[in-house]
């Protein structure tokens, strides 16, 4: 399906400034993009040496822009495939005048040319799409090459968190961050929202409201 590109687009690009950072995909095949390094310098990005915490598919980013207020001595990187979409997410984060936030537009199987050995504090994956079926496991944010690519970003005893609606894909992604020998634990399923500890992403809300299951866990770099 062919998204169309929302209107006004370029000249609302424009005015976000630096808190919106594009890839600069010179270099098409994936392959070989991730060789030819352009590591983030997150001092200069975020001019302090706070740790980073990155989310892969933020949406629209109600969820990292809540982190960031809730945690001002912490720096967040947003990251979403689609421009449509983090234009949105980056004029929220701008409007609230938030100085720890910025926004990726790249694919996560690009980062690795972008995010240095160690450098990440914690990961979060908020209902990244199951993508059901064998067919699809390559466009699966926990697949190997992936969990691969986030032991290399993280800290030692840096974390994925993860939550997802789908059962399959919480056990798939479970057994894929055991195998990379992370140790996972906090695994629940719950219906009832603690405000107070739990950032609800957009997905999230629709599901409360709807009482469907969503499924949690934590994945601990050793
Ligand atoms: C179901 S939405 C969830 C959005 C948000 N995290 C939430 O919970 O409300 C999944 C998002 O992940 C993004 N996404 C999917 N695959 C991605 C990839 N390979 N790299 C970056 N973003 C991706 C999609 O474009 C979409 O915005």
């Amino acid at each position: 399906m062919r998204i169309r590109r929302k209107r006004h687009l370029e000249e609302r690009l424009k005015t976000l400034g630096d808190i919106l950072i594009s890839a600069d995909l010179d270099i098409k095949d994936v392959r070989k993009a991730v060789k030819d390094k352009k590591y983030f310098d997150f001092s200069n990005m975020f001019q302090n040496f706070r740790p980073v915490n990155l989310e892969i598919g933020c949406g629209k980013g109600g969820f990292i822009t809540e982190c960031a207020k809730r945690f001002p001595d912490e720096n967040f990187l947003a990251v979403e495939l689609l421009e449509n979409i983090i234009v949105m997410a980056a004029e929220r984060a701008k409007a609230e005048k938030l100085s720890n936030i910025k926004f990726f537009n790249c694919g996560a199987d690009y980062l690795a040319r972008y995010i240095a050995p160690g450098s990440l504090n914690k990961i979060f994956l908020n209902f990244s799409p199951p993508y059901s079926g064998l067919r699809y496991e390559n466009r699966r944010l926990t697949k190997d090459s992936l969990i691969c690519d986030y032991t290399e970003f993280l800290r030692d005893g840096g974390e994925v968190l993860q939550k997802t609606d789908d059962k399959d894909f919480f056990l798939y992604s479970i057994d894929g961050f055991r195998r990379h020998g992370f140790s996972v634990t906090d695994m629940t399923e719950y219906i009832k929202y603690n405000p107070n500890e739990n950032i609800m992403t957009e997905y999230e809300k629709k599901f409360a409201e709807r009482g469907i299951s969503v499924f949690a866990f934590k994945a601990k770099k050793l």
